[in-house]
């Protein structure tokens, strides 16, 4: 990540709370984002959860080696991480601020407000052998 190029890296255990530059003028607020100088990865997948529930929890899973940017490019949710150690809560609210969540790392967003768009850049295509979906498999792992 370029410095010059985020307003604010707050860092949060592992991850890392960005508020990115955006180019506003008077027709409205533009946020771009470029693979090694905004993002600290090759992005090779894009994906988005929308039609969120607000009642309902996401992910609850955590990466043996993918890292992620989670953007609320509408709307706002909360993000629980736990390291296996510690457990930190991030909210994300408005769309130029920006989680990285490294791997190893056990997530899970809830508290979604009607209409949420979750944004995540991946720096790998989608690959289910790479996911913990267990909470006591996830502490073995961050333990070995
Ligand atoms: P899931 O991992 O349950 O989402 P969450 O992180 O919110 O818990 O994914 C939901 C479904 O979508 C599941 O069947 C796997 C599938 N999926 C893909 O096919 N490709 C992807 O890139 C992702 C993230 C999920």
């Amino acid at each position: 990540m370029d410095a010059e190029r985020a307003i604010k890296k707050e860092r949060v255990m592992q991850t890392i709370k960005y508020t990115f530059q955006p180019h506003g003028d008077d027709r409205g607020q533009l946020i771009s984002l470029e693979e090694f100088n905004d993002i600290p990865f090759r992005i090779k997948r894009v994906y988005y959860m929308y039609d969120t529930v607000p009642c309902v929890v996401r992910g609850k899973h955590a990466h043996k080696s993918l890292e992620q940017i989670l953007i609320c490019v509408c709307g706002s949710c909360k993000i629980k991480l736990d390291n296996g150690i510690e457990k930190k809560v991030v909210s994300l609210e408005r769309p130029y601020e920006g989680l990285y969540i490294p791997n190893s790392m056990w997530r899970e967003m809830y508290d979604f407000t009607p209409n949420t768009v979750l944004l995540v850049l991946a720096s790998d295509v989608y690959d289910e052998s790479d996911y913990i979906r267990n909470y006591e498999d996830f502490l073995r792992f961050v333990s070995e």
